[in-house]
Formats: C-alpha cells, sequence, structure tokens
C-alpha cells in the first residue's frame, strides 16, 4: 500500500499529548443540520452465488422454514436490522439481465447461465414479483439496477410500467395476470452499473448520452416518483464524475460510487480469516481512503452543483478477500472477522461525515457473499449466522434519520509503515429525533485500551447506556458452529460527572453509546 491517509482526514486527528486520558471527543450538541439518511445503511442483493437462492430465497417447497419461499430464519433478522432500502439485481448481473425471463409461472421461466458469476444456472424463480414482495415483507425501499449494457430502452421503460403503473395498459396488465394488482412503490432506479466495466465498457461521454436517452423514457406512473441514479465511478475515476457533471447535470437525481476495501498490495486479495495485524492495520487504512476519495468526488459536485441536487450514492462498498477454501468459484463467498467489523464502522463514521452530500449507501452483499450481513446453509432445515458486519449494523441502528453532529477527535496516531499514520480511533455523534445524543467509538488500536473523555457542549449528559463489540482475536468470527463468538453485549465502563463521560474503552472494540 503506498498511499498516505488523507490530509482532510488528519486535519482533525492529531497526536493528542496526554493528560489523564488518550483521547478527547467534543460534540457540538447543538450545532447539527444534516439528517443522516437511514438509506446509508442500504444493502445489496444481486444474483451471485448463494445471496438469492439458498440465501434469501428457498422456494415454497423447501424443508427450510419459509414464508412464501423466503427463508425466515434471514426475514427476521433482516426486519429486526431496519434495513432502509435494498439493491437488486446487480451488480453485473444486472446488465444482463431481462426482466421478462423472472415474471409468470416459474416452471416456464427459462433457465440461463449466469454469465458474471460462475456460470452458474440461473432459473429465474426468484424475480421481479418476488423481489419487490420481500421488500415490503421487511419494509426495505426498492431500488431496481436497470440494464443499460445489453437491454433496451424499450425494455427498461415498460419495466417501470410494469411495477409502478395502475393503468390499463398491456404491461400493467401483464403484471395484474400476473397476481399483482395494485402497482408497487418504486422509487429509486439505476441507470445501468459501473457503465464502464461489466455494465458496457462504456467511455463516460457515451454513457452520459445513452443516460440522457433512457431515463427520459423511464416514467413517472401515478403518484410514484422515480429518483434516477447514474452509474458513477469506481473508486479514483475522476474523470468519470467531472464528464457525467458536465452532461448529465441534474437530469440525475444520484450518481453513484464504488469503492471496495481490497487489499492492493502482495498479490491475492488475501484470507478473510488469516492475516496478522500489520494486514489487519493496513486494510483500515484502505478502508479509510474512501474518505478523500469522496472527498475529491465531492469537490468536482460541488463546482458544478454547489446547491447539492446531485446526492452522491456509494451503492456498492466493503471488504473483498479471496474466497472461502472449499467453495465455488466466482461466488463470493467471504467470512466475517471483527476486521470485517471495523471496516463497516469506520465506512459508516465516514459517510455520515459527508451527509450533506452522500444519501445512500449499500453495502456489498446482504447475505453470503462479500460483507454480507448474514452467513446462511441449506443443510437439513438450514442454519443461519449473523456477521460481525450484521451487529455493528445494528448497533448502529440509532443513527438512521438522526441529525448528525459535528466533532472534534483528539487522538494518538499510530504509523503503520512510510506512508501509512492511522488514527487511534474513529468517531461520529448525531441526535436522535426524540432528543438523544448517539456516538460510536472505534478503537482501532489491537493492544492499548484508550481511557476518553466526550464533552456534550450545549447538553448536560445525565443517562448513558452503551453496547460494545469486540474479541478476543481480531481474526474471530461466526460460524454454524459457533455462531456467538462475537455478539455485542452491554458495555459499563462509563461515568458521568458534571455532564462530562469518561470511559475506558478496550482495544479493538466498537462502542456506541446512547446519552441523554
Ligand atoms: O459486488 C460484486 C460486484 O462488484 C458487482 O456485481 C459489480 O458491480 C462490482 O464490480
Amino acid at each position: 500500500m503506498n498511499k498516505t491517509l488523507s490530509i482532510s482526514l488528519l486535519a482533525v486527528v492529531f497526536a493528542y499529548t496526554a493528560e489523564a486520558q488518550d483521547a478527547k471527543i467534543t460534540i457540538q450538541a447543538n450545532q447539527g443540520t444534516n439528517k443522516i439518511k437511514k438509506e446509508i445503511y442500504g444493502q445489496f442483493a444481486e444474483h451471485l452465488g448463494s445471496c438469492i437462492y439458498g440465501g434469501l430465497w428457498v422456494g415454497k417447497n423447501s424443508p427450510i422454514p419459509n414464508t412464501d419461499g423466503y427463508r425466515n430464519d434471514v426475514l427476521q433478522a433482516l426486519k429486526e436490522l431496519q434495513v432502509p432500502v435494498l439493491r437488486w439485481p446487480g451488480g453485473c448481473f444486472a446488465d444482463e439481465y431481462h426482466w421478462r425471463d423472472g415474471i409468470g409461472p416459474t416452471e416456464e421461466r427459462p433457465k440461463l447461465q449466469n454469465n458474471n458469476w460462475g456460470g452458474t444456472i440461473e432459473d429465474n424463480s426468484f424475480g421481479t414479483h418476488e423481489f419487490l414482495n420481500l421488500c415490503e415483507l421487511i419494509g426495505a425501499e426498492p431500488y431496481i439496477s436497470g440494464n443499460v449494457g445489453s437491454g433496451s430502452v424499450q425494455e427498461l421503460a415498460q419495466w417501470v410500467e410494469y411495477m409502478t403503473s395502475d393503468a390499463n395498459t398491456p404491461m400493467a396488465n401483464l403484471r395484474r395476470k400476473n397476481g399483482r394488482e395494485k402497482a408497487w412503490n418504486v422509487k429509486y432506479l439505476g441507470i445501468g452499473n459501473e457503465s464502464w466495466g461489466c455494465g458496457g465498457n462504456m467511455t463516460p461521454e457515451y454513457y452520459s448520452d445513452l443516460y440522457r436517452r433512457y431515463a427520459i423514457y423511464c416514467r413517472n406512473f401515478g403518484n410514484n416518483q422515480l429518483y434516477k441514479v447514474a452509474s458513477g465511478a469506481s473508486d479514483y475515476d475522476y474523470t468519470w464524475t467531472k464528464v457525467l457533471m458536465n452532461k448529465i447535470g441534474s437530469r440525475m437525481n444520484g450518481i453513484s460510487l464504488h469503492y471496495y476495501t481490497v487489499k492492493t498490495w502482495e498479490g491475492s486479495k488475501g484470507s478473510a480469516t488469516i492475516f496478522n495485524d500489520d494486514e489487519y492495520y493496513r486494510t483500515l487504512g484502505k478502508c479509510l481512503e474512501i474518505e478523500d476519495v469522496i472527498n475529491k468526488h465531492c469537490a468536482i459536485m460541488d463546482e458544478k452543483d454547489p446547491d447539492k441536487k446531485v446526492d452522491l450514492l456509494v451503492d456498492e462498498w466493503g471488504t473483498w478477500w479471496d474466497e472461502e477454501p472449499g467453495t465455488i468459484r466466482g461466488h463470493l463467498y467471504q467470512q466475517n472477522t471483527m476486521r470485517d467489523a471495523f471496516v463497516a464502522a469506520l465506512s459508516l463514521n465516514i459517510f455520515q461525515r459527508h451527509t450533506d452530500r452522500i444519501k445512500m449507501a449499500n453495502i456489498a452483499q446482504i447475505v453470503n457473499v462479500l460483507q454480507s450481513m448474514i452467513l446462511t446453509d441449506t443443510k437439513g432445515s438450514g442454519h443461519m449466522v449473523l456477521t460481525p458486519t450484521y451487529h455493528i449494523f445494528n448497533m448502529y441502528k440509532p443513527f438512521q434519520e438522526s441529525t448528525y453532529l459535528p466533532l472534534e477527535t483528539q487522538c494518538g496516531n499510530m504509523k503503520i509503515s512510510e506512508t501509512l499514520t492511522i488514527p487511534t480511533i474513529s468517531t461520529s455523534a448525531a441526535k436522535t429525533a426524540d432528543g438523544q445524543i448517539v456516538v460510536s467509538i472505534a478503537n482501532i488500536d489491537l493492544q492499548k485500551q484508550q481511557e476518553i473523555e466526550i464533552k456534550t457542549e450545549g447538553y448536560k449528559a445525565k443517562n448513558v447506556i452503551a453496547q460494545i463489540l469486540t474479541s478476543k482475536n481480531i481474526t474471530d468470527y461466526n460460524d454454524f458452529s459457533h455462531p456467538e463468538t462475537i455478539k455485542p453485549t452491554t458495555f459499563k465502563n462509563i461515568s458521568i460527572r458534571n455532564g462530562n463521560i469518561k470511559m475506558k474503552i478496550p482495544a479493538k472494540s466498537i462502542v456506541v453509546l446512547r446519552i441523554s
């Protein structure tokens, strides 16, 4: 890894000459202006590996307990998580997906090869109805990723009509014939995915023209108002953002950004579970680098759109490790350790800091693929484990729709290499609708506990409750034999005196506090 951590991040984190404590957090409790959109806690489900088949969906005749084909264990876990938005059907899969293959009697749907992901046979038993009904069941807003790469304008326009029109027209009537009388509400529509790569290998100029053409024919039916998302840049491709801002501008409601925390040094992506301390710190360095990437894309957006009419949506993010040994190639099945929990916590803290521009983020992916919330198997009546990443999303729930609070964090830095220095802690704060202050603190240090003081300017703290996620080893994870190695517990090592909070947070742990 030869990138240095962003200047902007270092600006708020400086070497703190410890007095009594190792770190001090000062929260401006009355200065919040921006809401943290709940969609920052969004999820992504692709027809990839066992995300859909075996993960979310087992079909009505499965021995695995299910509701209309959806796994009961997974449904319950997702309801608990309050998933605000779910992106589907891809990913790369989306640009080869033809929605008519996934409607009508299941036995008549074509069985095709999934060309992007291991050549697995896709039987299309999970299609538009199954996806949109799932969203209704778990209370998530659907985010449809439309096929631009290998589809047509007519195909996408008719899909929108099929899903959202209540008129007496062929598309709406076809939906009725397939068992759904009332139109669904579909807000988010992606016009292509990774159009610079698997979604068509286009130039930004060519894509911009296509976007404009596709977008105009995707119409609002009845009360359904589409929010159109342009396929944005990968990581450091600032030219892509610049061209789209110039050529599409406010014709798009949002532009996406994809950024994976992937090992960029020494050979393969690396094992999800076998890594040393140095690799852990370097991973967090790569994760934190997203802030620099966001700042640069936002600066380009600000130039063209100072009023922030166009949102930035990080609609794919998370860790990407080597596939677990013994699993099917191309299915991107990976385990999830405490290291992944840190990547989740640090990323969410960063997204929240940029909540003026970032209005959605979708971690990749919801079940059994990349940095998932849930791992499942289909043996017997099926097993499920919640990953450390799931627990972070669950602990962070109070942030959804809270008001972001500016804060200053004074803490130490850790020099990992000549080019990489990272802060010992990562933080975020917000005020909930009922007036509580919620604070997240991740102690990145693997060895050292941190003694932390929290000041809430303009707010007298009287009570505090907290949850902690930690484990003996950073490489620990949950599996089907040990599903609860890592789970949140109540954190008690906190005191309040004169409205100021003091706490000792153990090495390699993440704490979320609720202050009232
Ligand atoms: O999430 C896995 C893949 O990563 C998606 O299909 C694609 O959009 C990205 O390259």
